[in-house]
């Protein structure tokens, strides 16, 4: 979604916006634009599509000058157009602001300024908030601040703004009210930005702003208010990740970096959370009382939740549902204190999770987030949090932080099941020395990325392709066909396997890739894996299957397979979905899309 930065320090503004806007570009966006002080005056600069258009307009006629904010536009109120795209200005021009967010009261807002002879050029919510601050002045606010202040309070929704004013060329304003957006502090030099990877080169410590707090940055510092006025005093927050986390390190796309990165990012956790304790802020007296868990997430993490109630259900013996977060809060579900909300979300920042958060705060159930961004929304508003420490994902398209995700709740799971003596500690040693061969194992996994792509190449062109799986790999059915839609633009369908024969059934043919997930099992669900393939090659569908190294059975069914270790049956979607990632990856190589920014998508979705 949309992405902010401003730049306040003692050199030219354009350079520091346009590399914190380049690190942004992952969010997803399409226009981009920024404004400088420049001797006394706000130069506007804007333009429509890939930041290479901003950037070429911005070397034919450079605009030099400090401070400044710049923007990257995810459309939401009007189409993509040079008029539509950030920063946005009132009728004078000397008040440029860049908005994260909707205003939701925007129209009411606009017919009343309209009235009072403001005159809006744009089809946005934001352009509202520079005449709003304008009307403001004019009423006789004593200063940009309070102006600023005044104006925010009268606007509905969510919002991150960043904000220039003429007439004091030193400063640059934030604001944020559901949206992220946090402060940078470098040497002689302060930022602001959606997230903290936007400007890891430049700083070591940062402020994350909380909902309802506006805050002033000058060369001589940076001061927090909250909307009323009172001044706060911001925590200062050290960052720990490396400026390099946030690179490509020689990989050609940041999936691909973050595809590999995931051996290590599931070592450190389990080495980190090996024996989850206390420490993540829920005691195992609170586990032992506990009847229900609830997990909400979406996208990706909803299918990691998935996979998480499966592993619940099977290790602790208690009640778990899975819902999409957007149905979720419309839903009127029996929630109790007895219910632990767990909200689970790579960003922490996605609107829908949120929301599920507020509403079981309301039936005084507590949270416990699984969640990759320190500082992020879903972190602060939850009790308790297990962090996923992927570190930065910039690849649109999910991949370590599912792992990881995936991870956390086999950890949480077996927690829990020592909590309530649900598994005994033989089990749970058991179950750890397989939980740490998932490394290695997809280590391997990626090793035999070629062969992997051979089969990508081969079967990338169709229109379609259905994924099935059963039990702790439905889940990953899912995850597989989301990859591959996501990155390739091919349509791919996840499904249950046992309910092919019930419709979709009917879409195999000749033609039709059918990705089964086969990987030997202890019980029945391998058994009836195979029947389905059958079923499927009966129908002359092209089988891809993953399946078990050495496993005899599959080799005679499938017409090409992507081979895993062996593992418990549990923890094999760890490692299953690492060969739907790549198989996904190579699909969309061979197809040419943009795989780190796919059309269309937003990284992190902070509306609803
Ligand atoms: O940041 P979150 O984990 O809350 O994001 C949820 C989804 O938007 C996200 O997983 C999305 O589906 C990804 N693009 C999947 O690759």
């Amino acid at each position: 979604m949309c992405g902010i930065v401003g730049y306040v320090g003692q050199q030219n503004a354009t350079p520091f916006l346009m590399d914190g806007l380049k690190r942004l570009e992952y969010r997803g966006y399409d226009s981009a634009g920024v404004a400088i002080l420049d001797a006394g005056r706000i130069s506007i600069r804007r333009a429509v599509g890939r930041l290479s258009a901003l950037e070429d307009s911005l070397e034919k006629a450079p605009i030099l000058g400090k401070p400044g904010i710049g923007h990257t536009r995810w459309a939401t109120h009007g189409a993509p157009t040079e008029t539509n795209a950030h920063p946005h200005t009132d009728d004078s021009g000397k008040i440029a602001v860049v908005h994260n967010g909707i205003i939701e009261n925007y129209q009411e807002l606009r017919a009343e300024l309209t009235a009072k002879g403001h005159r809006f050029t744009s089809q946005t919510d934001t352009e509202v908030i520079p005449h709003l601050i304008a009307q403001e002045l004019k009423d006789g606010a004593a200063d940009f601040l309070t102006a600023l202040r005044n104006a925010l309070a009268r606007a509905r929704g969510a919002y991150a703004v960043g904000a220039v004013f003429a007439d004091n060329p030193d400063t640059v304003y934030a604001a944020r009210h559901g949206s992220p957006l946090i402060i940078g502090l470098g040497e002689n030099e302060f930022f602001i930005a959606s997230d903290v990877p936007a400007i890891l080169n430049r700083i070591s410590k940062v402020i994350y702003l909380n909902d309802g707090e506006v805050a002033t940055l000058t060369p001589r510092g940076v001061r927090v208010f909250s909307l009323d006025g009172t001044e706060v005093q911001p925590e200062i927050q050290t960052v720990t990740l490396s400026a390099e986390a946030a690179e490509r390190a020689g990989f050609e796309t940041y999936m691909l970096k973050e595809i590999h990165e995931q051996p290590r990012v599931l070592r450190h956790l389990l080495e980190k959370n090996e024996t989850l304790g206390d420490e993540i802020g829920l005691s195992a007296d609170y586990f032992r009382k506990l009847n229900r868990i609830m997990i909400v997430a979406c996208g990706t993490a909803y299918h990691a939740g998935m996979y998480g109630r499966l592993l619940l259900e099977q290790f602790t013996g208690l009640a778990v549902e899975t819902d999409l977060a957007s149905e979720f809060r419309y839903r009127d579900p029996k929630i109790d204190p007895g219910t632990l909300l767990i909200p689970v979300s790579q960003s922490g920042e996605t609107a829908d999770t949120l929301a599920c958060i507020r509403m079981a705060r309301e039936w005084g159930c507590k949270a416990l987030a699984i969640c990759n961004v320190p500082g992020s929304s879903v972190v602060r508003e939850s009790d308790a949090t297990i962090f996923t420490e992927a570190g930065p994902e910039i690849g649109v398209a999910s991949t370590k932080a599912y792992t990881a995700q995936q991870m956390a709740f086999a950890l949480l799971a077996l927690h829990i099941a020592r909590a309530r003596d649900t598994l005994d500690d033989e089990e749970i040693a058991e179950c750890m020395i397989d939980l740490r061969k998932t490394p290695d194992a997809i280590h391997r996994v990626i090793s035999r990325k070629e062969s992997i792509k051979a089969v990508a190449d081969k079967h990338h062109d169709g229109p379609s392709s259905l994924y099935l799986g059963r039990k702790f790999n439905y889940p990953t059915a899912l995850e597989g066909a989301l990859k591959n839609k996501e990155i390739s633009y091919q349509h791919a369908e996840g499904y249950a396997a046992g309910e092919m024969k019930h419709g979709p059934i009917a879409l195999i043919n000749e033609y039709l890739p059918v990705i089964c997930i086969c990987t030997k099992t202890r019980d029945e669900v391998y058994d009836k894996m195979l029947s389905n393939m059958k079923e499927v090659e009966a129908r002359h569908g092209r089988i891809i299957a993953v399946a078990t190294e050495g496993d005899q059975h599959v080799k005679g069914i499938a017409e090409d397979i992507l081979y895993v270790p062996e593992i418990r049956d549990e923890f094999s979607p760890i490692i299953n979905v690492v060969a739907l990632q790549l198989l996904a990856y190579y699909a969309a190589q061979a197809r040419g899309t943009d795989i780190d920014k796919p059309r269309n998508l937003a990284k992190s979705v902070t509306v609803e």
